[in-house]
Protein backbone atom coordinates (compact mmCIF):
# COMPACT_ATOMS: atom_id res chain seq x y z
CA UNK A 1 0.00 0.00 0.00
CA UNK A 2 1.38 3.08 -0.93
CA UNK A 3 0.59 7.23 -1.43
CA UNK A 4 0.66 9.46 -4.46
CA UNK A 5 -0.67 12.69 -5.67
CA UNK A 6 -0.26 12.78 -9.25
CA UNK A 7 -0.65 10.77 -12.10
CA UNK A 8 3.08 10.38 -13.29
CA UNK A 9 2.74 7.79 -9.64
CA UNK A 10 0.08 6.44 -10.63
CA UNK A 11 1.60 5.29 -14.20
CA UNK A 12 4.94 4.45 -12.77
CA UNK A 13 3.12 2.68 -9.78
CA UNK A 14 1.39 0.91 -12.35
CA UNK A 15 3.99 -0.24 -14.39
CA UNK A 16 5.66 -1.82 -11.53
CA UNK A 17 3.19 -2.94 -9.20
CA UNK A 18 -0.66 -3.30 -10.65
CA UNK A 19 -1.45 -4.89 -7.52
CA UNK A 20 -1.02 -2.28 -4.91
CA UNK A 21 -3.67 -0.80 -2.85
CA UNK A 22 -3.11 3.10 -3.12
CA UNK A 23 -3.83 6.05 -1.25
CA UNK A 24 -4.43 8.97 -2.77
CA UNK A 25 -3.28 12.51 -1.05
CA UNK A 26 -5.33 15.54 -1.06
CA UNK A 27 -3.85 18.95 -0.49
CA UNK A 28 -5.70 20.88 1.90
CA UNK A 29 -5.38 24.88 2.40
CA UNK A 30 -3.72 24.81 5.53
CA UNK A 31 -2.34 28.31 5.08
CA UNK A 32 -2.59 28.90 8.89
CA UNK A 33 -0.40 25.76 9.81
CA UNK A 34 2.60 26.32 11.06
CA UNK A 35 4.49 24.15 8.83
CA UNK A 36 1.92 24.21 5.47
CA UNK A 37 2.89 21.20 3.22
CA UNK A 38 0.08 20.98 0.70
CA UNK A 39 2.93 23.20 -1.54
CA UNK A 40 4.53 20.88 -1.74
CA UNK A 41 2.38 17.11 -1.52
CA UNK A 42 -1.28 16.26 -2.35
CA UNK A 43 -3.74 16.80 -5.49
CA UNK A 44 -6.47 18.95 -5.92
CA UNK A 45 -9.69 17.85 -5.03
CA UNK A 46 -11.79 19.21 -7.43
CA UNK A 47 -10.90 18.11 -10.53
CA UNK A 48 -7.21 16.52 -10.11
CA UNK A 49 -8.44 13.20 -7.39
CA UNK A 50 -11.80 12.90 -9.57
CA UNK A 51 -9.21 12.21 -12.73
CA UNK A 52 -7.00 10.02 -10.93
CA UNK A 53 -9.72 8.39 -9.37
CA UNK A 54 -11.05 7.43 -13.49
CA UNK A 55 -7.73 6.76 -15.10
CA UNK A 56 -6.64 4.07 -11.83
CA UNK A 57 -9.97 2.60 -12.83
CA UNK A 58 -9.51 2.49 -16.53
CA UNK A 59 -5.86 0.70 -15.49
CA UNK A 60 -7.50 -2.06 -13.06
CA UNK A 61 -5.57 -0.64 -10.23
CA UNK A 62 -7.12 -0.40 -6.76
CA UNK A 63 -7.94 3.60 -4.88
CA UNK A 64 -7.78 1.91 -1.08
CA UNK A 65 -8.59 5.57 0.46
CA UNK A 66 -7.87 9.13 0.63
CA UNK A 67 -5.07 10.92 2.91
CA UNK A 68 -4.59 14.70 3.86
CA UNK A 69 -1.97 16.46 5.93
CA UNK A 70 -3.58 19.66 7.53
CA UNK A 71 0.27 21.17 7.63
CA UNK A 72 2.28 20.24 10.91
CA UNK A 73 1.43 22.96 13.43
CA UNK A 74 -2.19 23.01 12.82
CA UNK A 75 -3.84 26.48 14.08
CA UNK A 76 -7.31 25.75 12.67
CA UNK A 77 -8.76 22.76 14.16
CA UNK A 78 -11.69 23.49 11.04
CA UNK A 79 -8.81 22.69 8.50
CA UNK A 80 -9.89 19.27 9.62
CA UNK A 81 -13.42 19.50 8.89
CA UNK A 82 -12.87 20.93 5.37
CA UNK A 83 -10.37 18.23 4.60
CA UNK A 84 -13.20 15.38 5.53
CA UNK A 85 -16.03 16.92 4.08
CA UNK A 86 -14.20 16.99 0.76
CA UNK A 87 -12.57 13.36 1.37
CA UNK A 88 -16.78 12.70 1.68
CA UNK A 89 -17.18 13.81 -2.01
CA UNK A 90 -14.30 12.01 -2.99
CA UNK A 91 -14.92 8.91 -1.05
CA UNK A 92 -18.80 8.56 -2.52
CA UNK A 93 -17.26 8.76 -6.22
CA UNK A 94 -14.28 6.67 -5.68
CA UNK A 95 -16.86 3.95 -4.01
CA UNK A 96 -19.57 4.98 -7.29
CA UNK A 97 -16.20 3.96 -9.77
CA UNK A 98 -15.56 0.31 -7.67
CA UNK A 99 -12.79 1.51 -5.87
CA UNK A 100 -12.20 -0.04 -2.16
CA UNK A 101 -12.28 3.28 -0.45
CA UNK A 102 -11.82 1.40 2.94
CA UNK A 103 -9.02 4.00 4.31
CA UNK A 104 -9.20 7.40 5.54
CA UNK A 105 -5.78 8.29 6.56
CA UNK A 106 -6.06 11.85 8.75
CA UNK A 107 -2.25 12.61 8.64
CA UNK A 108 -0.27 14.65 11.52
CA UNK A 109 -0.65 18.26 12.14
CA UNK A 110 -2.12 17.66 15.95
CA UNK A 111 -0.31 19.79 18.27
CA UNK A 112 2.42 18.87 20.72
CA UNK A 113 3.15 20.61 24.46
CA UNK A 114 2.06 23.40 26.72
CA UNK A 115 1.87 26.09 23.84
CA UNK A 116 -0.19 25.06 21.33
CA UNK A 117 -2.77 23.13 23.21
CA UNK A 118 -5.55 22.98 21.22
CA UNK A 119 -5.50 19.43 20.53
CA UNK A 120 -8.95 18.70 22.36
CA UNK A 121 -10.11 21.72 19.76
CA UNK A 122 -8.95 19.16 17.04
CA UNK A 123 -10.18 15.83 18.22
CA UNK A 124 -13.66 17.09 18.62
CA UNK A 125 -13.48 18.76 14.87
CA UNK A 126 -12.57 15.31 13.78
CA UNK A 127 -14.80 13.33 15.87
CA UNK A 128 -18.01 15.95 14.60
CA UNK A 129 -17.19 15.49 11.28
CA UNK A 130 -16.16 11.57 10.92
CA UNK A 131 -19.70 11.55 12.67
CA UNK A 132 -21.38 13.75 10.32
CA UNK A 133 -19.46 12.10 6.93
CA UNK A 134 -18.60 8.87 8.19
CA UNK A 135 -20.82 7.19 10.24
CA UNK A 136 -23.06 4.99 7.98
CA UNK A 137 -19.44 4.04 5.83
CA UNK A 138 -17.72 1.28 6.56
CA UNK A 139 -13.99 3.02 6.64
CA UNK A 140 -10.95 2.60 8.68
CA UNK A 141 -9.65 5.76 10.01
CA UNK A 142 -5.83 6.57 10.49
CA UNK A 143 -3.90 8.92 11.41
CA UNK A 144 -0.05 9.88 11.61
CA UNK A 145 0.81 12.47 15.06
CA UNK A 146 4.17 13.48 14.95
CA UNK A 147 4.85 16.70 16.82
CA UNK A 148 1.94 15.50 19.34
CA UNK A 149 4.11 12.76 20.70
CA UNK A 150 7.75 13.97 20.45
CA UNK A 151 7.44 17.97 21.37
CA UNK A 152 6.56 17.78 24.81
CA UNK A 153 9.00 15.17 26.23
CA UNK A 154 12.30 16.86 25.28
CA UNK A 155 13.31 20.04 27.05
CA UNK A 156 16.98 21.80 25.22
CA UNK A 157 19.32 23.14 27.68
CA UNK A 158 21.70 25.39 26.50
CA UNK A 159 24.70 27.32 28.10
CA UNK A 160 25.54 30.81 27.76
CA UNK A 161 28.68 30.66 25.94
CA UNK A 162 29.58 34.66 25.84
CA UNK A 163 27.46 37.38 27.39
CA UNK A 164 27.64 41.19 26.44
CA UNK A 165 25.73 44.31 27.48
CA UNK A 166 25.86 46.75 25.03
CA UNK A 167 25.30 50.07 26.49
CA UNK A 168 22.85 52.76 25.00
CA UNK A 169 25.38 55.05 23.44
CA UNK A 170 27.36 52.07 21.90
CA UNK A 171 23.92 51.02 20.25
CA UNK A 172 24.16 52.12 16.81
CA UNK A 173 20.01 52.28 16.47
CA UNK A 174 19.70 54.22 19.27
CA UNK A 175 16.41 52.65 19.82
CA UNK A 176 16.68 52.18 23.73
CA UNK A 177 17.98 54.45 26.57
CA UNK A 178 18.64 51.42 28.59
CA UNK A 179 21.27 48.63 28.03
CA UNK A 180 20.57 45.68 26.12
CA UNK A 181 22.05 42.14 26.16
CA UNK A 182 23.48 39.69 23.45
CA UNK A 183 23.51 36.23 24.25
CA UNK A 184 25.52 33.61 22.39
CA UNK A 185 24.31 29.70 23.28
CA UNK A 186 26.09 26.88 22.50
CA UNK A 187 23.05 25.96 20.18
CA UNK A 188 21.40 27.39 17.33
CA UNK A 189 19.82 27.83 14.26
CA UNK A 190 21.81 24.85 12.65
CA UNK A 191 21.47 22.74 15.55
CA UNK A 192 18.32 22.19 17.60
CA UNK A 193 17.00 25.22 16.66
CA UNK A 194 16.82 25.01 12.80
CA UNK A 195 12.88 24.75 12.87
CA UNK A 196 13.47 28.51 13.24
CA UNK A 197 13.91 28.46 9.58
CA UNK A 198 10.51 27.76 9.38
CA UNK A 199 9.22 30.10 11.70
CA UNK A 200 7.55 27.97 13.83
CA UNK A 201 9.54 27.98 17.10
CA UNK A 202 7.40 29.85 20.00
CA UNK A 203 9.31 28.66 22.06
CA UNK A 204 10.72 31.48 24.85
CA UNK A 205 14.02 30.54 26.95
CA UNK A 206 13.96 30.63 30.37
CA UNK A 207 17.11 31.36 32.53
CA UNK A 208 17.74 27.63 34.67
CA UNK A 209 18.81 29.55 37.79
CA UNK A 210 16.97 32.93 38.37
CA UNK A 211 17.66 35.29 40.61
CA UNK A 212 15.08 37.63 41.18
CA UNK A 213 17.18 40.62 41.90
CA UNK A 214 18.55 41.05 38.59
CA UNK A 215 17.14 43.24 35.91
CA UNK A 216 15.03 42.68 32.81
CA UNK A 217 16.82 43.87 29.85
CA UNK A 218 16.34 43.40 26.43
CA UNK A 219 18.24 40.59 25.07
CA UNK A 220 18.88 38.95 21.98
CA UNK A 221 20.30 35.16 21.84
CA UNK A 222 22.64 34.19 19.17
CA UNK A 223 24.01 30.96 18.32
CA UNK A 224 27.45 29.89 18.05
CA UNK A 225 28.22 30.14 14.47
CA UNK A 226 29.78 32.66 12.05
CA UNK A 227 26.22 33.47 10.32
CA UNK A 228 24.01 36.41 11.57
CA UNK A 229 21.41 33.96 9.64
CA UNK A 230 22.11 32.20 13.94
CA UNK A 231 19.59 34.04 15.85
CA UNK A 232 17.26 32.34 18.17
CA UNK A 233 15.56 34.68 20.31
CA UNK A 234 15.55 38.79 19.23
CA UNK A 235 14.76 42.25 21.61
CA UNK A 236 13.04 39.96 24.42
CA UNK A 237 12.88 40.77 27.70
CA UNK A 238 14.91 38.75 30.23
CA UNK A 239 16.88 38.96 33.19
CA UNK A 240 20.29 39.63 33.02
CA UNK A 241 22.31 36.35 32.63
CA UNK A 242 25.91 35.89 32.48
CA UNK A 243 28.07 33.72 30.69
CA UNK A 244 28.32 29.77 31.58
CA UNK A 245 24.50 29.87 32.90
CA UNK A 246 21.94 28.16 31.74
CA UNK A 247 19.19 28.45 29.70
CA UNK A 248 15.94 26.59 28.92
CA UNK A 249 13.28 25.83 26.06
CA UNK A 250 10.53 24.01 26.78
CA UNK A 251 8.75 21.76 23.69
CA UNK A 252 11.97 20.81 22.08
CA UNK A 253 11.23 17.44 20.44
CA UNK A 254 9.71 18.11 17.53
CA UNK A 255 11.73 19.26 14.02
CA UNK A 256 14.82 20.06 16.08
CA UNK A 257 18.01 18.46 16.60
CA UNK A 258 16.23 15.89 13.81
CA UNK A 259 17.29 18.79 11.41
CA UNK A 260 20.74 19.72 13.22
CA UNK A 261 23.61 19.92 10.79
CA UNK A 262 27.45 20.21 11.89
CA UNK A 263 28.12 23.60 10.46
CA UNK A 264 30.87 25.50 11.30
CA UNK A 265 32.33 22.00 13.30
CA UNK A 266 29.31 22.23 15.89
CA UNK A 267 28.40 19.33 16.74
CA UNK A 268 23.99 18.52 17.66
CA UNK A 269 23.45 18.40 21.78
CA UNK A 270 23.78 15.28 23.51
CA UNK A 271 20.74 13.71 24.86
CA UNK A 272 19.77 13.18 28.44
CA UNK A 273 16.77 10.43 29.28
CA UNK A 274 15.29 11.53 32.65
CA UNK A 275 11.83 9.90 34.05
CA UNK A 276 10.67 10.42 38.13
CA UNK A 277 10.83 7.57 40.12
CA UNK A 278 7.11 7.75 40.33
CA UNK A 279 6.83 6.89 37.07
CA UNK A 280 9.19 4.58 36.34
CA UNK A 281 7.67 2.62 39.13
C1 LIG B 1 3.19 12.49 5.66
C2 LIG B 1 3.38 13.02 7.04
N1 LIG B 1 2.68 12.47 8.06
C3 LIG B 1 2.83 12.89 9.33
C4 LIG B 1 3.71 13.90 9.64
C5 LIG B 1 3.80 14.35 11.08
O1 LIG B 1 3.24 15.59 11.18
P1 LIG B 1 3.02 16.33 12.57
O2 LIG B 1 4.32 16.37 13.27
O3 LIG B 1 2.53 17.66 12.17
O4 LIG B 1 2.00 15.56 13.34
C6 LIG B 1 4.44 14.53 8.62
C7 LIG B 1 5.35 15.63 8.90
O5 LIG B 1 5.93 16.26 8.05
C8 LIG B 1 4.27 14.07 7.29
O6 LIG B 1 4.95 14.63 6.28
Amino acid sequence: MMTLDSREELLKIHEIYPKADLIIRLATSDKSAMTPLSGKFGAEGTRQIPDLLMEAKKLGQNIAGISFHVGSGCRDPTSFRRALEQVKTLYDFGKSLGHSMQIIDIGGGFPGGKLNANFEDCAKEIRDSLRDYFSTKNVQVLAEPGRYFSAAPFTLCANVIHSMEVPPEYDETRSSTESCMKYYLNDGVFGSFACKFNLYLHSEGVPLNPKPDRPNLRSTIFGPTCDTWDKIEEDRLIEKMNTNEWIYYIDMGAYSCACASNFNGFRPPEHLFAISQENWF
